[in-house]
């Protein structure tokens, strides 16, 4: 019996992946360079369910095509970067063919899927699918953010739906059942066509970019909590699942409030204080940055939480700053004042994500419109409510956001995220305030509120720096009382200032 779909790289998400398929009915013929993930993902399908065979194991890439029907679909579900290249040629020299498709489902930078889409075009379909989630995930139930030919699409839209996460469409939840061999069948499924080649793997950048935002701004929060009201990590726990349970309802928040509550069975101290507080990267937020200044759509919240996993990473520096540098002094009353500065904090946390994802949301609307992408947010809002790491309650609300205004500039203008920043805005600004006084860096916090202090702003301050240049570089101006695009230059500092008009 012939399988349906190839499988190359059974790291966890390929295993899980090729399980998840499994479960769904598929069929898999799977390969990795090392047997022994082949033996396991087969030993794991084995052992779930009862006799095997689902997923079969394959000693070579012909080997892998010889087991397929045709026409070949093929997941590489492996590291960015040059290896996507050499697995493809690998599949090229094993005989794939014009028809078959190549599905690269790995964190791939955008601009590389563009150009292997038109590389290996006439050779086979490179189609990519940006997958979000992780191991659970991709095992239970992704966030799917395909892009490419759409007949590539046709092809792969069912089995995309069918392992996607589902959402309950009465409620905008997920609907969610771990159990191996008894997958969710019910529901909307979270895998929408994007766009033409790259915009998938541009979405689930920029989806990686908020999501290091959320996770900057849950760490200040905590960092507040812990170094500035002196609160264990089982206490700010017990805060965090609270805050799970209203407006910040989301996955970030719910595992952050589990991380806290590990204890290490060595030393029965809380796990959190024992892990070394320098922040890893992959790239793909790091990108997200680079995109906005290049686009130039801002997104500093998302580029601050880069820049704070940079700054973790000078450890040697910090602990010998921590000697030198003096912070404030601090005022009791306000440490003292203990629940009224968790509010303050929570309603803060709320505002500034509402920020981040209004940068990520615009930036992507900027790339859109740039590249032609026709992109929709309504759809990726609904793609995102289950499955991916920023799931959250919240990807409802801006769901219905773009229902309200398919062409929103930005979720700042739309009604529902106006009134709720002004309904939690004082005490945004008490929580960076008092972040402020205690001496804890917020920087995710407080690029939030001056992007959100700056986009309300009718008049910025930007009419002195246009001054400015025009002043050293002649560089001209316009002006607020003549018609736009008419540009003046002032012979600064010149007795009568000659002003002219360019
Ligand atoms: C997801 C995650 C996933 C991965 C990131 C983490 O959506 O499932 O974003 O893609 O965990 O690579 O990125 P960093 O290693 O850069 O934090």
């Amino acid at each position: 019996e012939k399988c349906d779909i190839g499988l190359i790289g059974l790291g966890v998400m390929g295993k899980n992946l090729a399980l998840n398929l499994a479960d769904n009915g598929y069929r898999i013929a799977a390969f990795d360079l090392d047997h022994q993930k082949i033996e396991d993902a087969m030993a794991q399908d084995k052992a779930e369910s009862g006799k095997g065979g689902r997923i079969v194991g394959c000693s070579s890439y012909t080997e892998l095509l010889s087991r397929l029907t045709v026409p070949h679909m093929i997941v590489l579900s492996i590291p960015a970067g040059d290896i996507v290249d050499d697995v493809c040629h690998k599949l090229v020299d094993a005989g794939i063919k014009a028809d078959d498709i190549i599905v690269d489902t790995g964190n791939s930078l955008w601009t590389d899927t563009v150009r292997r889409e038109k590389q290996y075009r006439g050779q086979f379909f490179f189609f990519s699918t940006a997958v979000s989630g992780g191991e659970v995930g991709a095992r239970f139930g992704p966030s799917l953010m395909p892009s490419g030919d759409p007949y590539a699409w046709a092809r792969i839209e069912p089995v995309w739906e069918a392992i996607a996460a589902k959402v309950d469409p009465a409620t905008g939840k997920a609907i969610e059942r771990f159990e191996p061999g008894n997958p969710v069948k019910e529901g909307e499924p979270c895998a929408a066509y994007i766009g033409p080649s790259g915009a998938g793997h541009y979405v689930k950048m920029v989806h990686n970019g908020i999501e290091y935002a959320d996770m900057q701004l849950i760490c200040e929060a905590y960092h507040l909590m812990r170094a500035g009201l002196d609160m264990s990590p089982a206490e700010i726990s017990d805060v965090f699942a609270e805050w799970n349970k209203g407006v910040l309802e989301s996955y970030l928040i719910e595992i952050s409030a589990e991380v806290l509550r590990e204890v290490d069975s060595d030393t029965n101290a809380p796990l959190v204080d024992l892990i070394l507080d320098k922040a890893g990267q992959k790239g793909t937020g790091l990108w997200t940055a680079v995109s906005s200044l290049e686009i130039g759509s801002p997104a500093p919240t998302i580029a601050q939480a880069v820049y704070a996993r940079s700054l973790s990473t000078l450890k040697e520096d910090r602990v010998l700053a921590s000697k030198l540098l003096q912070g404030p002094a601090i005022d009791q009353a306000l440490v003292a004042d203990r629940d009224a500065v968790i509010q303050s904090l929570h309603d803060g946390l709320y505002c500034s994500k509402i920020c981040a994802y209004a940068q990520g949301f615009q930036l992507m609307q900027m790339a859109s419109d740039e590249h032609g992408w026709q992109l929709d947010f309504g759809s990726i809002a609904k793609i995102w409510r289950a499955g991916c790491i920023i799931r959250a309650a919240f990807l409802q609300s801006i769901t219905e956001a773009y229902q309200r205004q398919e062409d929103l500039h930005n979720l700042l203008l739309d009604s529902f995220f106006a009134e709720q920043i002004n309904k939690y805005q004082a005490n945004w600004r008490k929580s960076i305030a008092n972040a402020t006084l205690l001496g804890i860096p917020c920087g995710a916090f407080s690029s939030a509120l001056a992007y959100y202090d700056s986009y309300r702003c009718e008049t910025l301050p930007a009419n002195l720096l246009q001054g400015q240049r025009d002043y050293f570089g002649a560089h001209t101006f316009e002006r607020v009382d003549k018609p736009r695009g008419k540009k003046f230059h002032v012979e600064w500092g010149r007795p009568g200032r000659p002003m002219r008009q360019l």
